[in-house]
């Protein structure tokens, strides 16, 4: 069994991948800042130390207590639309906490690491199915802010004998049934529906109808939690020497018309929707092969149908509306 150090555990992947690791007997320490993740999301079991990533005293601390076979890096900023409009806090907190963090790691002699990369690393894509060896151009300071810790993550590797596991992320999304999607300010295609499904939002913009895709809307490759969680415990197999990228996906698009659909036949009602403007940075496709992680690490996706990812993400809501004392009305609409 492994001791995992995961920054960043009381966010959205992080607390899941905190249950997997602690269902399967490892041993799970977070650290987190809580400046968006939830105290609540952190699972039993875990040990919890509440520290931002680049106070180095902190971890230094943290560090000199434990020892850690991995570290699983989960905490950063990203929101894409904030990073447009202030990437400088991106760069301070992707970047230079990150690079703070690692020479913290190092000190501490721990060699194994695993990177919450990004699909933003590869801007807008020239083909529909993107491998890892696509041309890296973030369209935004939040992929550019991965991109920059994958670079940098490369040296370490090499010059200090690490094993790094970089997993690009698609559209992580869906649910458990203890942990969802649940970001302030919400800005996610899926809880946006689900939200306007509850009637605790007016109507859901679409953003943009002139990209070039089938029906003018972005389209996006939607990759259940759970899913994202389990490669990571194919990380702690691997035989990886140096570093490796992986991009996690199901390698099917859906665009955002799509989406919305289908949240539509789950949730059993029509949903006010309003036609936008594009908004700036995000790309037209972004849909993974995931190939290079099935052949090298046996992952494959389980939650493969989008309208089951939504169903998982439409069943957390209901219950913790349940569990709020709420009475969840929406609950009561029929769904496939
Ligand atoms: N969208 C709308 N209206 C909204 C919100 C989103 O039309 O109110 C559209 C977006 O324009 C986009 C799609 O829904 O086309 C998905 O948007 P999300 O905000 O849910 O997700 P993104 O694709 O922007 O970003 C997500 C992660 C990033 C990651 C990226 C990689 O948040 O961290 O996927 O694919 F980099």
């Amino acid at each position: 069994m492994a001791s995992v150090l995961v920054t960043g555990g009381a966010g959205y992947v992080g607390s899941v991948c905190c249950s997997e690791l602690l269902a399967r007997g490892h041993e799970v320490v977070v650290v987190d800042d809580l400046s968006t993740g939830h105290a609540a999301a952190i699972p039993t079991g875990a040990v919890f130390h509440k520290a931002d990533i680049g106070d180095r005293r902190s971890i230094r601390e943290l560090l000199s207590e434990h020892h850690f076979d991995w570290m699983f890096h989960f905490a950063a900023k990203a929101l894409i639309p904030e990073s447009v409009s202030n990437p400088g806090s991106f760069f301070d907190s992707n970047v230079a906490s990150g690079i703070a963090l690692l020479e913290e790691v190092r000190n501490a002699n721990i060699t194994n690491f695993v990177f919450s990369s990004s699909a933003a690393v590869y801007g807008n894509p020239r083909s529909t199915a993107i491998e890892e060896e696509h041309p890296l151009n973030p369209v935004n300071a939040y992929g550019e802010s991965k991109l920059i810790l994958e670079r940098i993550l490369r040296w370490y590797a090499e010059a200090y004998g690490w094993t790094v596991i970089a997993f690009r992320y698609f559209n992580a999304s869906g649910a458990t049934s203890s942990i969802g999607e649940n970001h302030r300010p919400e800005t996610h295609i899926i809880p946006l529906l689900l939200e306007v499904a509850a009637g605790e939002r007016e109507y859901f913009e679409i953003f943009g109808s002139d990209y070039p895709t089938s029906d003018g809307t972005c389209v996006r490759d939607y990759v259940h939690v759970s899913d994202i969680a389990e490669a990571h415990l194919c990380a702690l197999q691997a035989r990886v020497r140096g570093m490796r990228v992986f991009n996690i996906g199901n390698g099917k698009g859906h665009s955002v018309r799509e989406v919305c659909e289908a949240v539509e036949e789950i949730v059993g009602k029509q949903l006010q929707t309003k036609q936008g403007p594009r908004r700036v940075g995000d790309p037209a496709v972004l849909c993974a092969s995931a190939g290079r992680l099935a052949r090298e690490l046996n992952w494959y996706p389980r939650i493969t149908d989008l309208r089951h990812i939504i169903r998982t993400a439409w069943d957390w809501k209901v219950q913790r509306a349940k569990g709020n004392g709420a009475t969840p009305e929406f609950s009561l609409q029929s769904r496939v």
